[in-house]
């Protein structure tokens, strides 16, 4: 009997590319970059499954392309906007992410953007390369204190709550705002929730960990950047467009808050000529915030046994729309 064929737009790690060959009829997209729509579009027809990326869009012409055999979706990464759940949802299509195990490695990523934006370790590091290293000096590299500040968590999931304990050993004061109130999390973690003005105006640390959705585009915008203090440090580790890139330009470049540190950006990667590559008080780096070996490979390890089950028409251990089982 010929095997499931399936579809997977990157590498992955060697094992589960290995166990996934020998299961499936496989394909394997070589490249670093992502598939042009053209060959996404090509290589995905007929196919029983995909493991597919959030640079992979998986929209209805995706879903009709392929055809009404694809049994599984199968994303590595938490996020999921870059699929159409609704869509999958109707045509009875699982969709698999990879939740929990990038969690920790996330928050502490966070935390290492809140660090090098609040203490200025982009600008002071890139000095030391430039041979701008002259002295110690008392008013050089002035940045903000990270103990003893006020921290304002912007959607507090697992991701958000996971930043949130880790504020202890910092003994920040930590307010959150959420469209729910966690009062499980509360519970363990003394916070604060309040609405979102009131967050913006009181936090020194802004960390971001929401969805993005049609509520949260450009949630941080020119209006929401003027209610924040101008001593400041926002750190979007969530999704580029969740802010207003060309506001946050402004506001770092007058001043109206001190810095950012963003994992990531809108669009990505970022282009060169972006004005915020040209400041000194944004951090930027290249959506890295699950890449540890031992994340990686355990999103390796949930995206590829998803695309398995999914394939055989067992339930996903991860999945986004169950529903689809009902
Ligand atoms: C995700 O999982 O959604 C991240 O953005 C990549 O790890």
């Amino acid at each position: 009997m010929a095997k499931p064929r399936v579809f997977v737009t990157r590498e992955i790690f060697p094992e589960y590319i290995d166990q996934i060959r020998e299961e499936t009829d496989m394909e394997l997209w070589p490249d670093e970059l992502p598939p042009p729509r053209d060959v996404l579009l090509q290589k995905s027809k007929d196919v029983d499954g995909i493991l597919c990326l959030l640079t992979d869009k998986i929209d209805p012409e995706f879903m009709d392309n392929a055809g009404p055999q694809l049994k599984v979706i199968s994303q590595i990464a938490v996020g999921f906007d870059n699929i159409n759940i609704p869509e999958a949802t109707k045509r009875g299509i699982p969709v698999g992410n990879t939740p929990e195990v990038l969690t920790q490695t996330t928050a502490d990523a966070a935390w290492a953007l809140m660090l090098a934006a609040g203490r200025r370790v982009g600008e002071s590091e890139r000095a030391v390369h430039a041979g701008n290293w002259r002295t110690w000096h008392p008013l050089h590299y002035l940045g903000q204190d990270v103990y003893g500040a006020t921290l304002g968590i912007i959607g507090m999931g697992r991701i958000g709550f996971e930043v949130a304990k880790r504020s202890v050993g910092f003994n920040m004061k930590v307010l959150y705002h959420d469209i729910v109130r966690r009062e499980d999390f509360e519970a363990e973690l003394p916070m604060e929730y309040v609405d979102m003005d009131t967050l913006l105006a009181r936090s020194d640390f802004v960390s971001l960990h929401t969805v993005l959705n049609d509520a949260t585009y450009h949630l941080i915008d020119a209006e929401a950047l003027a209610k924040m203090k101008s001593t400041a440090v926002l750190v979007n580790a969530a999704r580029g467009p969740v802010i207003d890139p060309k506001a946050l330009y402004k506001a770092l470049k007058s001043g109206q808050i001190t810095a950012a540190g963003l994992d990531v950006t809108e669009p990505e990667p970022i282009p060169l000529d972006d004005p915020l590559l040209t400041l000194e008080n944004c951090v930027i780096v290249p959506h890295i915030a699950s890449a540890s070996v031992a994340t990686r490979r355990e999103m390796s390890r949930i995206a590829a046994t998803n695309l398995l089950n999914g394939i055989k028409g067992e339930r996903l251990l991860t999945c986004v729309n169950p529903e689809v089982y009902d």
